[in-house]
Parts: C-alpha cells; structure tokens; sequence
C-alpha cells in the first residue's frame, strides 16, 4: 500500500477531503483511504487517540425539555488531538531508532517497515504541539486538534446560539499551555464572526494557587504515583506486553524489543493517527491486547489522577465550586452566560472527581479486567474531551418557575447518582447546593494540598475579575 500515488477521483469520495485540489508529492506515502479507518481502537489508546462521543448513551436528549428555558452552559474542555509530549516522544523515538539500527529485512506485523515509511515525530519542534494542517505529515487528515477544535465551536454556536446572541461580546478563559491555547482559538474561529470573543490566558504555574484552570499545579501535597505506592499497578499482569514482544522478536530475531519499547509502540499507534489519520502500528496488537493496555491506563489514571487519590475532590473542589458560585448568580447579574475555559486531561478529571462524576464505583483492583467497573479513561478524557454544565429554568404546573442543573460529559447526559429527579434527570438548584455541600464537608484545598506553600491564592477568582486584571501568561510548551 505504501508509495501508492492516489488518484484524485479516490480523494472526492473521502467527504471530508472534497476541498482538496491537489495532493503534494511529498504527501504520496499516505493512503488516505485508510484514514479514520481505526475508530474501533480509539477507545483502548489512553485517550491519546482522535477524539469521540462517550460510548455509551444514556438516551437521554442532550437538548432540555420543552417547557424549559436554557440559562447558563458552562464548559471545561481538553485540547484537541496532539503531538506526544517530548517524554512520550522520546520513548517512541528509541524504538523507532531500534527499528532503524535492524539490520535484516522485517516479517509479520512490522513488514510495513520495508516500504516506504516516513516516522511521524521526528521533528522535535511538533512535540506536544496540537496538529494542525501545517504541522502534520498528512494534511488531508481531517483527525486534527484544530478541526476538532473549530467542529466543538460549530456545534456549540448551534446549541447556544440564543445565549450567545445575548451576550455576543464575551470572554473565554485557557490555560497557558501552547496546545490549550491553540485549541481555545480554534473553538472562537468556530463560533464564526457573529460574536467578539476576549480570551483570558491563565498562568498554569503553581503559583496561581487556586485562581487556576490546573490547580493540581499547586497541589503541593499531591502524590502522582499513588498507584505505584499502593502496590496497585504492580498488580495487572504484564504478560500482554510479554506477548507483543515475543512475537516481535520471534519474527524479527535479534530485534530484542523490550516490554518497555513494546509499551511505547501504543503511543505510536495512538499519536500516529493524530497525525496521519491512520497507524500501521496498531495493527501489531491483537484486541485482548488493546484491553489489556486499556484497562492499565484506567487503573493507573484512576489512582493517580482520580478519585482513587485522595485529594482528587479537594483539588476539583476549585472549580466545581466557582462553577456553583455562576449557577448561583441571577442571570441579570452576569455579564455573560456562556462560560467556557480550556485545560488538560488531568484537570478534567479532578473536576469531575469534584463534582461526582463518575466517582461512584466501586475502585479498580488491578486483580483482572474490571469490565464492569465505568471508569474508562479515554470516555471521559479522550482527546478533545469537554464537560459541559446546563442551567436551565422550568415552569412547573403551578406556573412557578425553578432552576435545575445537569451534566453533558462527551456529547451524553450523565445524571448525577444522587441527584436527577429534575426534568430531564436534572438536579434542582438547591438540592444541588446541598449535594454539594455535603460531597465538600471536610474538604479544603487550600490547607490538605499544602498550597501555602507555592502560593496564597485560596480563591478562583478570574471568571470576576479578567476585566481588571487582564490575564495575558506567556504561552509555554
Ligand atoms: C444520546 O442520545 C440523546 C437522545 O437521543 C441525543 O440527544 C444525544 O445527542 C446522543 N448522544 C450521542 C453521543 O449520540
Ligand atoms: C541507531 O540508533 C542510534 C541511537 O541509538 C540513532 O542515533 C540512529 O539514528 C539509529 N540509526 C537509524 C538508522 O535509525
Ligand atoms: C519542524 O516543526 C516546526 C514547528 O511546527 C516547523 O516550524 C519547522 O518548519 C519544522 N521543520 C521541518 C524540517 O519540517
Ligand atoms: C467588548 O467588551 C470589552 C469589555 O469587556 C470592551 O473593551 C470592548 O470594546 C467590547 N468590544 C466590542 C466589539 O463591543
Ligand atoms: C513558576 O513561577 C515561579 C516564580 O515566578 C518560577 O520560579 C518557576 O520556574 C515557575 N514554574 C514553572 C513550572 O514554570
Ligand atoms: C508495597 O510493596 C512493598 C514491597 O513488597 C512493601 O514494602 C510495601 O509495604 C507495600 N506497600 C503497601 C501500601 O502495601
Ligand atoms: C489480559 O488480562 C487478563 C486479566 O484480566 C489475563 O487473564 C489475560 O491473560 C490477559 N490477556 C493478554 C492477551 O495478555
Ligand atoms: C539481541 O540479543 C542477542 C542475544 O543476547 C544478541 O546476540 C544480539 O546482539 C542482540 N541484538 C541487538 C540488535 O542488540
Ligand atoms: C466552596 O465555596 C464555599 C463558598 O465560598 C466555601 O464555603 C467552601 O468552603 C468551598 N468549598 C470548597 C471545598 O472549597
Ligand atoms: C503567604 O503570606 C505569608 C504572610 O503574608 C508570607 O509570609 C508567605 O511568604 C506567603 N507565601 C507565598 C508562597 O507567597
């Protein structure tokens, strides 16, 4: 399939391709017949595959019910499909240099080798930028962070367009992390030309304290290998890996691939696709294989990220509650309703650690697969991931009108466990207050993060005070 030279006609059946007139030469090497070809695999690749809805759909309709006015949407996204981070990278590259010193010609999954092949992350200047047509190896791949990035932005004028249309010079809020960053524009340019967005760059260093969109960054206290330490990740077998590098080997002899190399070769596959749209690599792994993998990444996500980390509610507790004090606030006491802001993976998931989302399994046990555990890692924090919350208000039958609050995680409405007896399996806004309070009793990032440490900021206070303080932090990688 390699070094095929594509016909035009084959490119006008790809829809997303209709737009491209003519292919470069040096974009020959990709078959874009084989691009979006991989969706099944997306959701065992760590989230570091191209973005999708979260799997399974409670059926309940993402637009509120009739008798209901929408008010407020609040929105906390992760940055679209990326490069790996230069660690990731670095990993993938010594495999990729293993490959390159094999002196013998290559058999079984990585024949592909022996064609023509062109290594997606050998320019370390891409590493952990978001992709983009002018960064990546195929730019006829439409599984980009920056399409990604403007479709959120189409899809969010269409639902909201009326609490846009309210307010239509507003303000949104990212992290100073390049990728973010570039997300965030992507998502104005989305909007279209309708509305004059400010953008407000947030510092992502620690000493923000909690006026933050990462306010792990000033968790002081906060153990990023809670897993390791409880003995958790040492539990799962590594006889997947094990496998995947027998074969390798016994294919290739003298390859010698390493159960850590074997590891790297998901990021390939995964990153891969945000690049060129499709990955050869991913074809090594069997689909008890891709499990396997995918289960380890939850379990790890789980305990070092989530709310098997014992702090994970006190370090969601910042947003979840500057989120409540906006659901809070009359609407004619807001200059805006619409509040957007852009972050990471990690941040979303202590966010919804704060809120509950998601947080009421039973933990993983690295025993075996927890197929029945709903923790899944790339569902909630996939590539492109956003968190949405709706306030809308409601007539009851006696005309009296009430305020409720619901969760949209990845295009699926998630009803709170112990809240949603509200139209469209809402929670009121009070009970939500108080479901809240009791979820935060005992709970203070400031004091249990050690946050005095890095900073004495105990407050999120940039959805209030942008106008004054302009919040302008130099982008970092
Ligand atoms: C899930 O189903 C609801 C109700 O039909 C719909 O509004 C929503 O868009 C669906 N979500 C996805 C991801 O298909
Ligand atoms: C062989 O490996 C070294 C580093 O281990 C690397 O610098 C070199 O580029 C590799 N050669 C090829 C052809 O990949
Ligand atoms: C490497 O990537 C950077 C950033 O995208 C780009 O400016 C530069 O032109 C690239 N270099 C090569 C040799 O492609
Ligand atoms: C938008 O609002 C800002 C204040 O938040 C103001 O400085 C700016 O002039 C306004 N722009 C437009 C186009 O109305
Ligand atoms: C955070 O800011 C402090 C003080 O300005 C600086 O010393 C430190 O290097 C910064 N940390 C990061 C990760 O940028
Ligand atoms: C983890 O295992 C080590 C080595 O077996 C042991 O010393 C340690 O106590 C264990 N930790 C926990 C939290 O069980
Ligand atoms: C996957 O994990 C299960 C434990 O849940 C294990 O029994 C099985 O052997 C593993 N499969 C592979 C292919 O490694
Ligand atoms: C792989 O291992 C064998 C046996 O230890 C060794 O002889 C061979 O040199 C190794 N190959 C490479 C490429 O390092
Ligand atoms: C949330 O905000 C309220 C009101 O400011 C405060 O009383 C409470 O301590 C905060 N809770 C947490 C967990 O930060
Ligand atoms: C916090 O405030 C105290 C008292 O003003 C001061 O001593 C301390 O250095 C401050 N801490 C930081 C991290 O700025």
């Amino acid at each position: 399939m390699y070094g095929q030279v594509l016909a035009l006609a084959s490119l006008a059946s790809t829809s997303a391709l209709v737009n491209a007139v003519a292919i470069e030469p040096k974009f020959y090497t990709n078959d874009i017949s084989r691009v979006g070809s991989q969706k099944d695999i997306y959701q065992f690749l760590y989230g570091s595959a191209p973005y999708f809805s979260y799997p399974f759909n409670t059926s309940i309709p993402v637009d509120i019910p009739e008798q209901c006015e929408m008010v407020q949407v609040h929105v906390y996204a992760r940055h679209g499909e990326r490069y790996p981070t230069a660690s990731t990278a670095k990993g993938i590259e010594k495999v990729w240099y293993k490959f390159g010193n094999y002196t013998e010609k290559f058999s079984g999954s990585l024949s592909f080798l022996n064609d023509e092949y062109q290594f997606p992350f050998a320019n370390a200047s891409n590493w952990g930028l978001l992709t983009t047509p002018d960064n990546v190896i195929n730019p006829y791949n439409p599984l980009l962070g920056s399409l990604t990035g403007s479709s959120h932005g189409e899809e969010f004028r269409e639902r909201y367009s009326k609490l846009l249309d309210a307010h239509p010079n507003f303000t949104i809020w990212t992290s100073n992390s390049n990728r973010v960053h570039a997300t965030s524009e992507f998502f104005i340019q989305g909007l279209g030309d309708d509305y004059h967005v400010n953008l407000e760059t947030i510092s992502e260093n620690g000493t923000m304290g909690a006026n933050s969109l990462t306010p792990i960054s000033a968790c002081v206290n906060w153990d990023w290998n809670t897993a390791k330490d409880k003995n958790i990740s040492s539990t799962f077998s590594t006889q997947y890996l094990t496998d995947i590098s027998e074969r390798l080997n016994t294919a290739n002899p003298g390859l010698n691939i390493t159960n850590s190399e074997t590891y790297n070769l998901f990021d390939w596959c995964a990153f891969e696709i945000d690049t060129r749209g499709y990955s050869d690599i991913c074809d090594i792994f069997t689909e008890d294989e891709l499990i396997n993998y995918s289960y380890y990444g939850d379990l790890i996500t789980y305990y070092d990220e989530f709310i098997g980390n014992k702090l994970a509610v006190a370090v969601g507790s910042v947003p979840t509650n500057a989120t409540l004090t906006l659901l809070n606030t009359p609407e004619d006491e807001l200059d805006q309703t619409v509040f957007v802001s852009f972050t990471h993976d990690t941040h979303l998931l202590q966010y919804m650690a704060g809120v509950g989302l998601f947080s009421e399994g039973k933990p993983l046990t690295g025993k075996s697969v927890d197929f029945h555990n709903e923790f899944k890692r790339s569902f909630l924090v996939q590539l492109g991931a956003r968190v949405y919350t709706q306030k809308f208000n409601c007539k009851s039958a006696s005309n009296t009108t009430e305020s409720f609050v619901r969760y949209v995680v990845n295009d699926v409405v998630q009803p709170l466990d112990d809240c949603h007896n509200g139209p469209g399996f809402s929670c009121s806004l009070p009970d939500y207050n108080t479901y809240l309070k009791n979820r935060f009793e005992g709970v203070d990032f400031f004091s249990q993060c050690g946050v005095s440490q890095v900073s004495n900021t105990s407050e999120l206070t940039f959805y209030w005070d942008y106008k004054t303080k302009n919040y302008d932090a130099p982008l970092i990688i």
